[in-house]
């Protein structure tokens, strides 16, 4: 069962989930997603606490159009995909491979206006290409889709979730999106997630770890939290358990891990205003996960 914590993710998740994370690491590679520095321990983290998702209705906190959502509706999850960036414009490659639906017209544009976008904006030589990629998009759109969940866009601040009914979901994840809210706004948006949970639901989240005081790492602008805060924030018992005690070692064997060090995304390398500046490995924070359960 899984019990309320705050812990830092150590990188022997790695090993202790290795056919997650190479499941992880080849889903990425086919939908050419550049993951986070430290996204195969916030992912491996939250999935395997997650238990068997066929069938689930799962929320993804600060969704983006990142992984997170893809590997649940690949796994038979009832996705909702809520962002406050809109995704109207979602790339024709998920949608031709899993059912994407909106919850408001305004939330998704269709494929055809997509392609038509991607046309007109493409320039020179690039305009066939693109046509042409366009094309391909819209002839899978056509097939059926393999995935069998699925995920429905919602462009909204998760402070407020109108369109989402009190205690309809099994669980919310949140990989590295909620420390991209100041303290007072993380209550909110924490207060209004459990609203949405049913009895017993899970909220799993990742955020970045502060260990004696709150700070803001400015590339990357998030928050990093110390245990104490969390607690606080997320409304858990104070003798909620936490490894912040091995702050210092697990920040080390982080500095140490050839496997993430080794395989950056491109992204990190073309600016410095982002969690890695400039691709050069020095971890300045340690992703933390937070589990809470919905009581009643
Ligand atoms: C670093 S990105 C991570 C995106 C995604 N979870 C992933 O794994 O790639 C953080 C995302 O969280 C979203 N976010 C943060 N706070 C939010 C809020 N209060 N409401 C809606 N979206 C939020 C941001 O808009 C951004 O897209």
């Amino acid at each position: 069962m899984t019990t309320e914590k705050i812990e830092i993710l150590p990188v022997s998740l790695l090993d202790q989930n290795r056919p997650l994370v190479e499941e992880i690491k080849r889903l990425a590679a086919s939908l050419g997603i550049g993951l986070g520095w430290h996204y195969l321990l916030d992912l491996s983290w939250i999935i395997s606490q997650l238990g068997d998702v066929r069938g689930k209705r799962i929320m993804d906190a600060g969704a983006g159009t990142g992984l997170m959502q893809w590997y649940l509706a690949e796994h038979g999850a009832e996705v909702i995909s809520v962002d406050r960036g809109s995704r109207a414009d979602l790339s024709l490659r998920y949608r031709a491979r899993y059912r994407v639906g909106a919850m408001r017209p305004e939330d998704l544009s269709s494929p055809g206006a997509v392609w038509a976008k991607n046309v007109r904006q493409a320039a020179g030589g690039r305009k066939i290409l693109a046509g042409l990629r366009g094309a391909l998009g819209l002839t899978r759109l056509a097939l059926p889709v393999s995935s069998p969940g699925r995920v429905t866009i919602y462009n909204q601040d998760l402070r407020s979730l109108p369109l989402v009914a009190d205690r309809s979901l099994d669980a919310v994840v949140a990989v590295s999106a909620l420390e991209h809210n100041t303290p007072e706004g993380l209550a909110l948006v924490v207060t209004e997630l459990m609203r949405t949970l049913k009895p017993g639901g899970l909220l799993l989240a990742t955020l970045g770890a502060g260990r004696d005081a709150d700070w803001f790492h400015d590339p990357s602008k998030g928050w990093n939290y110390t245990d104490v805060t969390l607690r606080r924030l997320f409304a858990l018992p104070t003798d909620t358990p936490s490894n912040y005690s091995q702050h210092d070692e697990l920040l080390a064997a982080l500095k140490a891990c050839a496997e993430l060090r080794d395989n950056l995304a491109p992204l990190y390398f073309q600016s410095g205003d982002n969690g890695m500046p400039w691709g050069k490995w020095d971890p300045q924070y340690q992703p933390v996960g937070v589990c809470k359960v919905k009581v009643s």
